[in-house]
C-alpha cells in the first residue's frame, strides 16, 4: 500500500517501518539530514522516525505489514529541541568536541546518536562514533565497545562497521561497570589519536536508579565529554536531576532532553533478537580456524597461566578418578584438571590434592568452553576482531576458533556470553558466571 502525503513546510510526519518513503517534490529532514526529490529513504520494521518538511513538499510512503504514518504534533514531537542541542553542542569550541548521549532504555539513545554524528559530519568535522552500549549494539558485537568514523551520513548506526572495538566480554554493564568505563575511555583515546574531531558516544540504557546514575557520572568523570545529552522521560525527572548535582557543576554543558511521545518498547526477547542480529553482523562471515594454545595468550581465563602437570601425576589422577584427565595444570598453590564429564567422577578433593600437591585442585567439564564470545588480541595489546571457542581440542593443544579474523593470532580474551553459530546465524545461548576454564 502506498499513501502520498503533502506536507507543509515545517510540518512533520511520523513514519513506522517497515516503509519506504520517496520525496516526489522539496525537501525533508531526517536525522538531521536534507534529502530532496528522488530520494528513497527506507524506515526498518520496528522503528519510528520523524520527518520534517523543510518547504512544501509531498512524500508518497510504501507501508509495509504493521507500517504506519501520522502527522506529528509539533507539541509532542520532540525533534526540533533535539536538533537544537546538536546545533549549540556543534557550534561551541570545544576541541574535540565530546558529545555523550545519556538515558534509559528505548528513548531515542541511538537515533539522537545518529543525528549528532550526521550533523557534525555535515559541518565538517572528522566524526568518530563511539557504540557503549554492549548490550544492544550497533556498530559492532555485543559484549564489545565498538567505533568507527562516519564518512556519508547515516539512517542507522548498524550501517557503520567497527574500526576500533574493546572487549568488555559481558552484554549488560552491571555489575562490573568499571569494565564499560575503562573501554570507552580507551577507544576515545584511539579516536582523537586518528584524528577525531567531533566523538559521539551512545550509552547503554542502564539509567533507572540512583546506582545506575552514579555510574554514568563516573562514566562522565572518566571521559569528560564537552557536552552531555540526557533523553529521560519527564515522570523520571529525578535522574536527571540527581545526575546533574554529581557533575553539572563542571565545565560540561549538560541538557535535559524529552524522549519521543509515541515511542516503541522492546521486550526482552525482542533485544535479545536484536543482539543476535549485532552478533551475526559481524561474525557472518567467520571460517573456523585453529590456533596452538601454546602459541597464544589466553587472557580473562584461569588455565593457561601455569604448568602442565606432568604425565605420571595425570596417571594417579586416572587411577582415582576412573578416568584419566584430558589435560592438568598447576599455578601456584592451585591445580585444575579437565575431566570428560565430572559428575562420573566422585574424587573427594584431600585425595586430589595430595596427588597435585596443590591446596586446591578444581575439576573442569571438557566441553565447558565451547560457545564462550571472546575477542581476539593483536600484537599492540588492541582487540581486532571477536571470536567464538568452538572447542579445545585438549589432547592436541589447539584450540578452535569460529572468527572473520585470519591475521595473526597473538592472544585470545575470553569472555562470558555463549554463542553457537549455526548457518551464518548467531544464536546466543545463555551468560556464564565466572570464567568457565
Ligand atoms: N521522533 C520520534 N518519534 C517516535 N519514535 C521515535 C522517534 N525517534 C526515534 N523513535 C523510535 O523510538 C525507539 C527507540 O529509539 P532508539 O534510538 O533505538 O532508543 P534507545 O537507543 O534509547 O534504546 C525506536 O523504535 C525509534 O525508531
Ligand atoms: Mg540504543
Amino acid at each position: 500500500m502506498s499513501v502520498r502525503k503533502d506536507m507543509p513546510c515545517g510540518t512533520m510526519l511520523r513514519v513506522t517501518g517497515p516503509a519506504t518513503v520517496v520525496v516526489e517534490k522539496g525537501r525533508v529532514l531526517l536525522l538531521g539530514v536534507t534529502y530532496g526529490s528522488g530520494s528513497r529513504l527506507l524506515i526498518k520494521r520496528m522503528r519510528t522516525y520523524c520527518l520534517k518538511a523543510l518547504e512544501d513538499t509531498t512524500v508518497s510512503v510504501i507501508l509495509g505489514t504493521d507500517a504506519k504514518v501520522e502527522e506529528a504534533k509539533p507539541e509532542e514531537e520532540v525533534l526540533d529541541e533535539w536538533l537544537e542541542a546538536v546545533e549549540r553542542a556543534l557550534t561551541s569550541n570545544a576541541r574535540p568536541l565530546i558529545i555523550m548521549v545519556v538515558g534509559p532504555v528505548d528513548c531515542g539513545k541511538t537515533t539522537l546518536t545518529a543525528i549528532a554524528a550526521n550533523m557534525a559530519l555535515q559541518r565538517g568535522f572528522r566524526t568518530a562514533v563511539v557504540d557503549a552500549d554492549i548490550g544492544q549494539a550497533d556498530i559492532g558485537c555485543p559484549g564489545f565497545v565498538s567505533a568507527a568514523f562516519i564518512k556519508q551520513p547515516i539512517l542507522y548506526l548498524s550501517e557503520l562497521y567497527p574500526e576500533f572495538m574493546r572487549f568488555v566480554g559481558v552484554i549488560s554493564p552491571m555489575p562490573s561497570p568499571d569494565l564499560v568505563i575503562t573501554a570507552v575511555m580507551d577507544i576515545i583515546a584511539d579516536v582523537i589519536r586518528h584524528g577525531a574531531e567531533a566523538v559521539v558516544i551512545d550509552t547503554d540504557g542502564w539509567f533507572n536508579s540512583l546506582e545506575a546514575v552514579l555510574v554514568k557520572a563516573r562514566l562522565i568523570k572518566a571521559v569528560k565529554p564537552t557536552h552531555v545529552l540526557v533523553v529521560i522521560p519527564e515522570d523520571l525527572g529525578w535522574l536527571y536531576t540527581a545526575l546533574y548535582r554529581k557533575v553539572g557543576r563542571f565545565n560540561i554543558a549538560i541538557t535535559r532532553l524529552r524522549v519521543p511521545k509515541v515511542r516503541r518498547t522492546r521486550g526482552r526477547s525482542e533485544r535479545r533478537q536484536l543482539r543476535e542480529l549485532a552478533y551475526t553482523k559481524i561474525l557472518a562471515g567467520s571460517r573456523r580456524r585453529r590456533v596452538k594454545i601454546g602459541e597464544v595468550a589466553m587472557l580473562n581465563t584461569s588455565m593457561f597461566s601455569g604448568d602442565p602437570m606432568p604425565p605420571d601425576k595425570l596417571s594417579s589422577l586416572a587411577n582415582l578418578l576412573g578416568a584419566k584427565p584430558l589435560y592438568g595444570e598447576v599455578v601456584g598453590e592451585r591445580a585444575m584438571v579437565v575431566v570428560e564429564d565430572y559428575r562420573e567422577v566422585s574424587a573427594d578433593n584431600a585425595k586430589l590434592s595430595e596427588i597435585t600437591s596443590c591446596e586446591r585442585t578444581k575439576l573442569i567439564k571438557a566441553s565447558s568452553e565451547r560457545g564462550l564470545l571472546s575477542a581476539i588480541i593483536g600484537d599492540d595489546l588492541r582487540e581486532v576482531a571477536p571470536a567464538i571457542i568452538s572447542r579445545i581440542l585438549w589432547d592436541r593443544g589447539e584450540i578452535e576458533l569460529i572468527t572473520p579474523w585470519e591475521g595473526e593470532v597473538r592472544g585470545i580474551m575470553v569472555g562470558r556470553v555463549k554463542l553457537k553459530f549455526e548457518e551464518g546465524f548467531v544464536r546466543e545461548e545463555c551468560k556464564v558466571r565466572g570464567s568457565p576454564i
